[in-house]
C-alpha cells in the first residue's frame, strides 16, 4: 500500500513565533510519528519573494526556519526536508500550471482581492502597486503540492482556498493531459489552537504582535509581561475565556494544568502571577529546543548542507522523474524520437483519435488502456504506481512495444496492426495539437 503523503510549507519571510510553532510546526512533527506517511517539510523561499523585497531578511529567515524545524526534532533521514528554490522542477511545473489556470479563478484569490479592494477604497486603479507575484502565488503553491502528488496539506483556514485552487489546476491539467496529479486535500486540525498575540488578535507577523519562539529567556519573560489584559486587580475573579494569557497557557499545558489555571482565574489570581505561570510553562517546553537552536544557528554551513542533500535526493526520487513525465505529457518531447517513430497514417475524416486512459482499480493497482471510441485496443496489467504505468505508456508511445509484451493484452478482435495504426494516429493527432481533446 502506498503511503499517505503530507506536505507542509512555511514562507521564509519572518522569524518563527509561538503561533507558527503551535499552529504548524508542532502538529506537523507529531504527524511524522505515524508510520504509513511520507512527510514533506519545506521552506517556501520563492513565496517569500512575493512579500519581501529584503534579501538579507529572506536569507536570515530561511536559516531561522530551517534551524527551527531541526531544533524541534525533525528527522531528516525519515522525512523530506528541503528548500523550494533548490528544486528547479517546481518553477517549471508552475509554468505548466499557469497555462491551465483560469485567470478568472486567480482574480478571486483572497489575498489578491483584498489588495484590489484596498486600491478601490483609496480611489486607485484596481491593480495599482500589485505585483504579478501576488497574483500568481496560488499557482506556485499548487506546483509545490502537485509535484509530489501530496494527498494532505495541513493548513490554517486562510490557506484553504489555495488548496482548492491547486485541486482545480490539477484537475484541469489531468483533463487535458491524462491523470498525472493526485488532487490534494486541505487538513484543518480543529484541536490546534489559533494563538492570540500580544494584543489579543491572532498572532501574526502582519500584526506585529508575535512572540518569537526562541526569544532568550529574559526577552520571553518581558514579552509575556506585556500581553494585553483587562484591568482587574489581584483578588478579583477573571474571565479565562477570551484571555490571551489563558489561551496561550492552554496551548502549552495538559488538560489538568489548564483546569487548574482556570480555577486560579476564578479565584482571582493577579495578572502578574498568571503571566509568571504562563512564562514558566512555555519556557519548560521551549528551553531544550532553544539550546539546540542556538547550536544550529552557530553552524549555518551544516544547515545548508542538510538542505542541499535533502533537495538532491528528493529531486532524484520524485521531482526529476515527475517533470520528465509531465514534459512528455504536455508535448515538450525529444524530436528525434517522434520523427523516427511516427509514420503518421492520414487521419480519416471523422475517425476517433485513440487515447491512453490511466486509472486506478479496486485492487489499488494502476492500469492503462488504449481506447479508440468505444473500442479497447490495449489493456494493461496492474502496475504498482502511476509512475510505472505512465512510463510504460511513454515507452509504447515512443514505439517500444516490446516483443511478446507481457504487461498488456490486446482487446477483443484487435490485431497488432490495429494497435500500430492507432499508435500512428495517436502520434499524428499529437503533432496536429489535438491530443487530449475530449
Ligand atoms: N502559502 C503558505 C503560507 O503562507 C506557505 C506555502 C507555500 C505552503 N507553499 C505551500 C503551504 C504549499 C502548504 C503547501 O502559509
Amino acid at each position: 500500500m502506498s503511503k499517505t503523503r503530507i506536505l507542509t510549507g512555511i514562507t521564509t519571510s519572518g522569524t518563527p513565533h509561538l503561533g507558527n510553532y503551535v499552529g504548524a510546526i508542532r502538529p506537523a512533527l507529531a504527524s511524522a510519528q505515524a508510520t504509513e506517511v511520507e512527510n514533506f517539510y519545506f521552506l517556501a523561499d520563492f513565496h517569500a519573494l512575493v512579500k519581501c523585497g529584503d534579501p538579507a531578511r529572506v536569507q536570515r529567515s530561511t536559516l531561522e526556519i530551517a534551524a527551527t524545524w531541526l531544533a524541534c526534532g525533525l528527522d531528516v533521514e525519515k522525512n523530506w526536508f528541503y528548500r523550494q528554490s533548490d528544486i528547479p522542477e517546481i518553477p517549471e511545473l508552475t509554468w505548466f500550471l499557469t497555462c491551465v489556470a483560469g485567470k478568472g479563478l486567480l482574480n478571486r484569490a483572497h489575498a489578491y482581492k483584498a489588495a484590489v479592494d484596498r486600491n478601490r477604497a483609496e480611489g486607485e486603479d484596481d491593480d495599482a502597486g500589485i505585483g504579478a507575484g501576488l497574483f500568481m502565488y496560488p499557482v506556485l503553491m499548487a506546483a509545490d503540492i502537485l509535484i509530489f502528488n501530496a494527498h494532505k496539506v495541513p493548513v490554517g483556514r486562510d490557506q484553504v482556498q489555495h488548496i482548492e485552487m491547486a485541486r482545480d489546476f490539477g484537475q484541469r491539467f489531468n483533463h487535458l493531459y491524462g491523470e498525472h496529479f493526485t488532487l490534494p486535500e486541505a487538513v484543518i486540525d480543529e484541536n490546534v489552537a489559533t494563538l492570540p498575540g500580544l494584543d489579543g488578535r491572532k498572532m501574526s507577523k502582519s500584526y506585529d504582535n508575535t512572540i518569537p519562539l526562541f526569544a532568550p529567556r529574559g526577552e520571553l519573560k518581558k514579552l509575556i509581561a506585556g500581553i494585553l489584559t483587562d484591568s482587574r486587580a489581584p483578588g478579583e475573579a477573571k474571565d479565562s475565556e477570551g484571555s490571551a494569557v489563558f489561551q496561550l497557557y492552554q496551548a502549552f499545558a495538559s488538560k489538568e494544568e489548564t483546569a487548574a489555571f482556570a480555577q486560579a482565574f476564578a479565584d482571582g489570581i493577579g495578572w502578574g502571577d498568571a503571566k509568571q505561570r504562563l512564562f514558566e510553562r512555555i519556557d519548560a517546553e521551549v528551553a531544550p529546543m532553544r539550546e539546540k537552536y542556538a547550536a544550529l544557528m552557530a553552524k549555518p554551513g551544516e544547515i545548508e548542507a542538510i538542505l542541499r542533500d535533502g533537495a538532491a535526493r528528493l529531486r532524484a526520487v520524485h521531482a526529476t522523474p515527475a517533470l520528465l513525465r509531465l514534459r512528455e505529457a504536455v508535448g515538450l518531447r525529444d524530436l528525434s524520437r517522434i520523427v523516427a517513430d511516427a509514420k503518421p497514417a492520414r487521419k480519416e475524416a471523422g475517425a476517433t483519435v485513440p487515447m491512453f486512459k490511466q486509472y486506478r482499480d479496486a485492487d489499488g493497482k494502476f492500469y492503462f488502456k488504449l481506447v479508440q471510441g468505444e473500442r479497447v485496443l490495449l489493456q494493461s496489467v496492474g502496475f504498482a504506481s502511476p509512475r510505472d504505468a505512465g512510463q510504460r505508456i511513454a515507452a509504447i508511445k515512443s514505439g517500444e512495444i516490446g516483443d511478446g509484451a507481457s504487461d498488456f493484452m490486446l482487446g477483443e478482435n484487435v490485431t497488432d496492426e490495429d494497435v500500430n495504426a492507432a499508435l500512428a494516429a495517436f502520434v499524428a493527432a499529437q503533432l496536429e495539437g489535438e491530443a487530449g481533446a475530449p
